[in-house]
C-alpha cells in the first residue's frame, strides 16, 4: 500500500478509456490520469497544494472510490504505479455503478445530515453522491452513535461523519513531526482518535489545515465552518471532477 509517492524520469505509455498517455516511472495510475486531465474519483488520495500544504502526494488506499480496471483486474489508482502498456478502464458504467456503491455505503455506516453540516458544499463524499446521482442509498442506515468531541478550542471532531481515510493521520502533525491524530482498534471497531493534550496547542493554520484536509465534516475549525457563504463553497459552481486540468497542455484539450 502506497502512501507517499516517488517518481523517476523514465518515460511509460498506458491507455486509461482508450487514451494513450504518457507517465513517468514510479508514478500510480490516479497520478498519471490527474497529469493528463483525466478524472478518476479519489476521497483518501490527496495530490500536494500550497493550500492543503502538503510536501507530497498522499495515498492511504483505505476507500477504494478510485477502483479502475488495469487489464481486467480491478485495482487502485491511487496505489497501483503505472507500466508499460497497461489498459486502463476508469470511466464506465460498471465502474461508476461501483463507485455508487462505495458513497451509498459511506452514508450509511455514518450519521450525514447534509443540509446542517458546516461542510455542506464542499464535501467530496457529497459532491460525489451527487456525481453518481443518489438519491437514497440502498443499504439500511447503521444509525451510528460515535462520541463528538468539542473539547478543543479550535477543532470540533465528530466521528460520525469520519470516512476513516486516514488523511488526518498522514497529513496532520505538529511543527515537530507529532501526529495529532491516529488510527485505533479494528473492523467495525475502528476509529480515529485525537490527541487532546496536543490539539490543544494546535496553530491556526494547522487548525484550518486539518479542516481543508479531511474530505468530510468530521474535522470542522470551531467558529469558521460556515464562514464561505452559499455560492462560494467549493462545489457551488464547478461539480466535482471538473476541476481536472492537463497539466501538460494546460487545459487546452480538455
Ligand atoms: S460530511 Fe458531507 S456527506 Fe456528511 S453530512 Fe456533512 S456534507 Fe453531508
Ligand atoms: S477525520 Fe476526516 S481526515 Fe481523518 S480519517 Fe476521518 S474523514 Fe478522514
Ligand atoms: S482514492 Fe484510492 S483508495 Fe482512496
Amino acid at each position: 500500500m502506497s502512501e507517499t509517492i516517488e517518481t523517476s524520469s523514465e518515460t511509460i505509455t498506458l491507455t486509461i478509456d482508450g487514451q494513450e498517455i504518457q507517465a513517468e516511472a514510479g508514478q500510480t495510475i490516479l497520478q498519471a490520469a490527474q497529469k493528463n486531465g483525466i478524472y478518476i474519483p479519489t476521497l483518501c488520495a490527496l495530490h500536494a497544494t500550497k493550500e492543503n500544504g502538503l510536501e507530497s502526494d498522499i495515498a492511504p488506499g483505505t476507500c477504494r472510490i478510485c477502483t479502475v480496471k488495469v487489464n481486467g483486474r480491478t485495482m487502485a489508482a491511487c496505489t497501483t504505479p503505472v507500466a508499460q502498456g497497461f489498459v486502463v478502464e476508469n470511466d464506465t458504467e460498471e465502474l461508476n455503478d461501483l463507485r455508487k456503491t462505495i458513497v451509498e455505503l459511506l452514508f450509511v455506516e455514518g450519521n450525514h445530515f447534509c443540509p446542517s453540516c458546516e461542510k455542506s458544499g464542499s464535501c467530496d463524499l457529497q459532491a460525489l453522491a451527487y456525481r453518481y446521482q443518489m438519491l437514497s442509498p440502498r443499504f439500511r442506515y447503521a444509525f451510528s452513535s460515535r462520541e463528538v468531541n468539542a473539547e478543543s478550542p479550535k477543532l470540533l471532531f465528530d466521528r460520525n461523519r469520519c470516512i476513516l481515510c486516514r488523511r488526518c493521520v498522514l497529513a496532520i502533525t505538529t511543527e515537530d513531526g507529532k501526529q495529532l491524530f491516529g488510527f485505533t482498534k479494528r473492523g467495525d471497531k475502528s476509529g480515529i482518535i485525537m490527541d487532546e493534550e496536543l490539539v490543544k496547542n494546535i496553530s491556526e493554520e494547522q487548525a484550518q489545515q486539518a479542516m481543508h484536509i479531511c474530505p468530510v465534516g468530521a474535522i470542522i475549525r470551531k467558529e469558521k465552518g460556515f464562514d464561505t457563504p452559499f455560492g462560494q463553497r467549493k462545489y457551488d459552481h464547478n461539480p466535482i471532477g471538473s476541476e481536472t486540468v492537463c497539466t501538460t497542455c494546460n487545459g487546452e484539450k480538455s
